[in-house]
């Protein structure tokens, strides 16, 4: 990997220059971080695996309309994305009370909600990424009012299309989380849907078990990750064939 230029470095992600201007190599990483990084794992695979199933579900979405910054997948941990200016923004879409939403309001987790529910968080791990309003974003300039319009619309769409697509294979789409990011396209801009979409980045439930298939294996410790990741893709069709074929970062588990 040294031989490209790191563009950016996140917590599950790195970003290196592309081979065209205008594109960016997007490497998933096998660790696995929560609660702002206070807990930290290397998981062996999950890079691979987040890597195929995100793939998998930018490229379904594109196909119904959606414009992702998706271009193709390269090898094992590495995507080819289009560069866009992120937008300092998570977008959360929650269809099942569970996570923060429960401690917040005093609901019980697994209640259905009455519809669909859009939050957005301001992107600052300094500050543990708060949850702001359309005010915030307006008077901070984080966002136009064109662009929340945009990502509220895409994040509904999203999450209609996510949650049959999930069921169809069942699994509850409980909540997820997407980032979304700027591009020019003549003289207009545009909003791409951009990052990844993972069971790094959502809730899935199993829906005769109950049983968590993401990232809360992890925060909550209920056990093995991978396996949870491994029976997403094989779910979804996408399973590699050896999760840790090509992996470089290899390693006994890490917890710190
Ligand atoms: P929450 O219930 O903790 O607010 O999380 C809502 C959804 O957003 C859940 O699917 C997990 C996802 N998420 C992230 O992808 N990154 C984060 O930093 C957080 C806090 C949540």
């Amino acid at each position: 990997m040294s031989r490209r230029r790191l563009v950016y470095e996140g917590k599950a992600k790195n970003l290196y220059e592309g081979p065209e201007p205008g594109t960016l190599v997007q490497y998933f990483k096998d660790d696995a971080t929560a609660f702002n990084k206070q807990k930290h794992a290397i998981v062996d695979g999950k890079g691979v695996l987040n890597n195929r199933i995100s793939e998998f579900l930018m490229t379904q979405l594109n196909a119904i309309g959606i414009r992702t910054h998706f271009i193709r997948r390269i090898n094992m941990r590495e995507q080819l994305i289009r560069a866009v200016e992120i937008i300092p923004l998570e977008v959360v879409v929650r269809n099942v009370a569970a996570g923060s939403l429960v401690k917040k309001l005093g609901l019980t987790q697994g209640e259905a909600l009455p519809r669909p529910i859009v939050e957005f968080y301001y992107k600052d791990d300094k500050l543990g990424d708060p949850m702001v309003s359309e005010e915030h974003i307006a008077a901070f300039n984080w966002a136009g009012q064109q662009d929340m319009d945009d990502m509220i619309s895409m994040a509904l769409r999203v999450n209609d299309f996510l949650s049959g697509l999930f069921m169809g294979v069942g699994l509850k789409l409980v909540d997820f989380k997407i980032e979304f990011g700027h591009i020019w396209d003549g003289d207009t801009q545009v909003v791409l849907l951009a990052d990844e979409i993972s069971p790094d980045s959502m809730r899935l439930w199993d829906v005769k078990s109950g049983r968590k298939l993401d990232k809360d294996v992890f925060r909550e410790n209920l056990g093995d990750l991978v396996e949870a990741y491994a029976e997403v893709a094989r779910r979804l069709g996408v399973m590699p064939e050896n999760v840790s074929a090509g992996d470089d970062e290899g390693g006994p588990k890490l917890v710190h």
